[in-house]
């Protein structure tokens, strides 16, 4: 296990991604939550950061029992943290220092082993490092950045004023592999199937013989998270999966299918009615939000009252959001609101277990991979909880509901026809609270426009729409004219995010 101390920066994600990725586990803890018992951690590398060492603020924590203890490798601000507080100098730089410079070895070391002299990295700092702390070697400068690596003699305490982390550092992985593997001796056992193993037998000490509720969406993560309670404590664990009456065409039916089929003890419950009904007369996007969140909690907790006994309440929380929720919150921290579904009444009482809680998303996939669960369930685009209720824009009623459904399912599925479906990250359709005139054979028509949107993203927080080709688009809004009765227009979202969302309210 790796501890990464989070100073705030916006890379801190992506050092835990790169570790991943070697397949070594690895944590990120606030600089400020240090754990006072250090022994799992077999090396630990300290983040970026949008602070100044040299500023009042600087963040400070007491790295006494790590330094010279235990493999250390401390990147842009944790190289001038150790500069600063450890008897180097850091100073303002004259020039600036963002974005692509190269590497020039000035000793040989393992860290740089399989690395190529001028090896391309990516500098994000404008403080310099003036004076080297005590005991410091250099190993590697740039042009414009004298001390850009350096080692602490007679530890195994490493520092990079650069980026290894971000795509534009070529070698970055190679460097991190180095330090992890070759320096610090970590182990690269951390795989699907390892996690899974562990996992199981995890959840089945802890959970014992009592019994689990989980809801399901039909998305990735909850579903993994089910496949994996299931092994554990099979028949213990039961599902609800809830219809909002707000899903896609024939989905409910269909996934609650998928699931029977992978044997797991699933109990659909139809509540389209009730949640149409929480949503009569509502046009305002965050008070939709608010009813399908009430509505759910209400059916959720019916449900589940009529599971006697239950003591555990499963969820599919992934570790971004986890991140998200215990993170620095620097200057530069950005803001996402959580979308899911959250808290349950308080005399539930259930306890909370979250097997992927560490997990990011394409581990996630990759988990649900290597427990056999259907490519195509994996490969699933993200859908929004209050599913096309935020689709339909203005108030909702059953009839728009249908034939929002009609016109997706005709945009999915040629998605699919046309092999664009994985090539796409997320995609919709949104009705308008809008009518235009068209004519179709000889009578004028006046009906609604409905807007296409499918966009390209890693994450959903930024997002560009996706350039489909205009062949396939017109083969959709001829289909979509044609099969769908009272809508007469089509039009294609070619906005990015910023400054759009991708849904559209
Ligand atoms: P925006 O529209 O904020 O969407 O760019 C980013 C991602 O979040 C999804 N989304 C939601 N998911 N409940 C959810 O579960 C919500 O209220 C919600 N709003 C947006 C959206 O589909 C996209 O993937």
């Amino acid at each position: 296990n790796v501890l990464i101390l989070d100073f705030g920066s916006q890379y801190t994600q992506l050092i835990a991604r790169r570790v991943r990725e070697l397949n070594i586990f690895c944590e990120i803890l606030p600089f400020n939550d240090l754990p006072s018992d250090l022994t799992e951690y077999k090396a630990v590398i300290l983040s970026g950061s949008p602070y100044s060492v040299r500023s009042e603020e600087a963040l400070h924590p007491d790295l006494g029992a790590i330094k010279g203890k235990m493999p250390l490798l401390a990147v842009c601000y944790g190289a001038q943290y150790l500069a600063h507080f450890f008897g180097g100098e850091v100073a303002p730089s004259d020039t600036r220092e963002y974005g692509r410079a190269n590497l020039n070895m000035v000793q040989k070391d393992p860290l740089f082993e399989s690395i190529p002299e001028n090896s391309q990295v990516w500098m994000s700092h404008s403080d310099t490092i003036k004076v080297l702390p005590t005991n410091g070697v250099l190993l590697a400068s740039t042009k414009d950045v004298k001390n850009a690596a350096y080692k602490i003699d007679g530890e195994l305490t490493y520092a990079i004023q650069f980026h290894p982390e971000v795509y534009h550092s070529t070698d970055g992985a190679q460097l991190l592999k180095n330090f992890l593997v070759t320096i610090a001796g970590v182990e690269q056992s951390f795989t699907p199937s390892a996690f899974v193993e562990e996992t199981i037998a995890d959840l089945k000490s802890k959970i014992g013989n009592e019994k689990v509720v989980l809801g399901l969406s039909g998305g990735v993560d909850s579903t993994v998270a089910a496949v994996l309670l299931h092994r554990a404590i099979g028949t213990q664990l039961h599902c609800i999966f809830v219809n909002n009456g707000l899903l896609r065409k024939n989905e409910f039916q269909n996934v609650l299918k998928q699931y029977e089929g992978m044997g797991l003890n699933v109990k659909g419950v139809d509540a389209s009615d009730r949640f149409l009904d929480a949503l009569k007369g509502i046009d305002d996007p965050e008070q939709k939000r608010k009813a399908i969140g009430h509505s759910f909690i209400e059916v959720f907790d019916d449900e589940s009252k009529l599971i006697t006994d239950a003591t555990w309440l499963g969820q599919g929380t992934i570790y971004p959001d986890v991140i998200e929720s215990i993170s620095v919150k620097g200057p530069s921290a950005t803001i996402k609101s959580h979308h899911n579904v959250g808290g349950l009444p308080e005399y539930m009482k259930l306890k909370i277990v979250e097997p992927l809680r560490m997990l990011f998303k394409d581990e996630v996939r990759r988990v649900g991979a290597s427990m056999g669960i259907d490519p195509e369930l994996l490969g699933r685009h993200p859908f929004p909880g209050p599913g096309l209720s935020i689709r339909i824009l203005g108030d909702i009623t059953k009839e728009k509901v249908t034939l929002l459904q009609e016109v997706d399912a005709v945009f999915i599925d040629g998605l699919k026809e046309f092999g664009l479906y994985d090539k796409v990250w997320q995609a919709g359709a949104i009705l308008l609270p809008i009518n235009s005139v068209g004519v179709m054979g000889d009578e004028r028509t006046y009906e609604k426009v409905v807007a296409l949107r499918a966009v390209a993203s890693t994450d959903g927080m930024t997002a560009d729409w996706v350039h489909l080709p205009y062949e396939f688009l017109m083969e959709i809004s001829n289909r979509i004219i044609n099969r769908v009765k009272g809508v007469n227009r089509v039009v294609y979202d070619i906005s990015s995010k910023p400054p759009a969302t991708i849904e559209w309210e």
